[in-house]
């Protein structure tokens, strides 16, 4: 990831304006007007800056718009990159004017943040989540990670302010990567190891393997796995930042490393999006990783199911009956419908061992929100208005797209079977409503819970303001805030 360093702004500094070689990032408000960085870098390039601004103040300069001077006289710099900014900017909209800048970046940045260092730290973080790249696979990688320099009124405090909005960046890129990696290589194991290794942040992360699951009764988790020569697993995830003995909030993530379909085999079209069918779980882990990494006073435990959704000779059949942690029964009717066997024995193992203060799970469960809601927002569905309201509430501030869906007895009654206590499907109306409808008989009473629908959010085919094509981080953001609006003290 970039790496930041800040240094405050003075009247000495006039040598580093000049002799900066890469980019130099500055933000102006929409009548144009520069702030003392942007008279100073003026005065260096003789005026070009203002008079090429005067020139979009003119044609109507608005919020988010940029321009670009490149290689302006009087500097060493390759470019200077403008981005307006109003000056009574929503966080949303700092974040987006530095994701604008982000998606410049050279190899080396010089961003020009004078003014509240908050609002310089919401830049920053948008110009870090902007500038991610999935190279792992590149022989010859298309950019390192780079480094930014900020100058700023106050570098201590915008340090500060800017911290815990890296650690969510940072715990989004987790994600990202995650989502990005293809399955051959993001094997159940391999995602194991990789939140094995987050211990060293603090977590406690303890991973159980199938002789364990067994006899937990995971039998509909490990009915899913038993097609794939990768072995299930379960990985719990501890953050314990907050008092001791206050019930943790359960994030449980749906990790199917490969959706195949299973013997409903999908069509080939396509399939490979499935690589993705983990971003639930990847979701779960960086927002893991932001909390430990920003030392939430909170106490968060998150929970994932790691399996692959294969056919072969040992794999579910479809009208195979299966039984739950729980000891409910279920008629496996589609074996394409796997997210829920999943999540079902991980919800319900949550909610035994940590008797959680909330639960709130996140999965790819259906190609059904997709057609309902498309790629801009997730699926909501929830028990509980309190915890749901607190939910939107987040996503809204961090413009991560949400909207709450149904709940209800005759969607419930879909699941019904004539030789089980449920079946896996309800038929295709209401798809990610049955989907959820199943989750819920899952969630204990009193528990308030949350199911997010992410498969249309998760990864996309085309760039955000925030990020380049693939996977998103939707949800890191949201997540974060929430913990810190709800579950954090002090
Ligand atoms: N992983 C898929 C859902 C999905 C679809 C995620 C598209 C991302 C993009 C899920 O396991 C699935 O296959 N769901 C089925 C359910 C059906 C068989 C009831 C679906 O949506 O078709
Ligand atoms: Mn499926
Ligand atoms: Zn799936």
């Amino acid at each position: 990831m970039t790496t930041l360093t800040a240094v405050s702004y003075s009247e000495t500094d006039i040598e580093r304006l000049t002799d900066h070689a890469g980019r130099v990032g500055l933000i102006v408000d929409d009548g144009g007007k520069l702030d003392v960085a942007g008279r100073r870098v003026n005065r260096l390039c003789k005026g070009a800056l203002k008079r090429a601004l005067d020139a979009r103040v003119e044609a109507g300069l608005k919020e988010g718009d940029s321009l670009t001077l490149a290689y302006p006289a009087g500097m060493a710099a390759e470019a200077i990159d403008v981005v307006c900014l109003t000056r009574g900017a929503s966080e949303i909209a700092a974040r987006h004017a530095g994701a604008v800048l982000g998606q410049k970046r050279g190899t080396a940045d010089l961003l020009l943040a004078v003014g509240s260092a908050r609002r310089a730290g919401f830049v920053v973080q948008g110009a870090v989540l902007r500038d991610y790249g999935f190279n792992d696979h590149k022989t010859s990688p298309a950019k390192e990670p780079g480094a930014i320099e900020v100058m700023a009124n106050d570098a201590p405090k915008l340090e500060t302010e800017t911290a815990p909005l890296l650690a969510v960046a940072d715990g989004t890129f987790m994600t990202r990567d995650l989502v990005n990696e293809p399955a051959n290589i993001l094997t159940t194991t391999e995602f194991a190891d990789r939140l094995a290794e987050m211990s060293a942040l603090g977590l406690k992360v303890e991973v159980l393997e199938e002789a364990e699951l067994e006899q937990l009764g995971m039998r509909t988790l490990l009915a899913v796995g038993q097609g794939s020569a990768s072995p299930s697993k379960v990985v719990v995830m501890q953050w314990n930042g907050g008092a001791d003995g206050d019930a943790p909030l359960a994030l449980v993530g749906k990790g199917v490393v490969f959706d195949t379909g299973g013997i409903s085999l999908k069509p080939a079209g396509g399939m490979e999006d499935m690589t993705m069918d983990m971003g639930g779980a990847g979701t779960v882990a960086g927002v893991m990783r932001a909390l430990a990494l920003r030392k939430a006073k909170a106490n968060v435990v998150g929970l994932v199911g790691l399996v692959e959704n294969m056919p072969s000779g040992t794999a579910i059949r479809p009208g195979d009956v299966v039984k739950s942690m729980k000891g409910d029964t279920v008629e496996i009717l589609n074996t394409d419908a796997e997210g829920r066997l999943v999540l079902c024995d991980v919800m319900w193992y949550a909610q035994e061992r940590f008797e959680p203060a909330g639960m709130i799970d996140l999965a790819t469960l259906t190609g059904a929100i997709i057609i309902g809601l498309g790629h801009e927002n997730a699926g909501v569905f929830s028990n509980d208005d309190v915890l749901c309201n607190a939910f939107l509430k987040a996503a809204g501030a961090e413009a991560e797209g949400a909207w709450r869906m149904p709940l209800g007895q005759a969607y419930d009654d879909m699941l019904k079977s004539p030789i089980a206590d449920m079946k896996n499907i309800g038929g295709r109306p209401a798809g990610s409503i049955t989907a959820a409808q199943y989750l819920q008989r899952f969630v204990k009473d009193g528990v308030p819970w949350i199911h997010l629908d992410i498969a249309g959010v998760a990864s996309l085919k085309s760039a955000t303001k925030l990020a380049p094509k693939g996977a998103t981080g939707w949800g890191v953001r949201a997540l974060d805030r929430l913990v810190s609006d709800m579950f954090e003290k002090g």
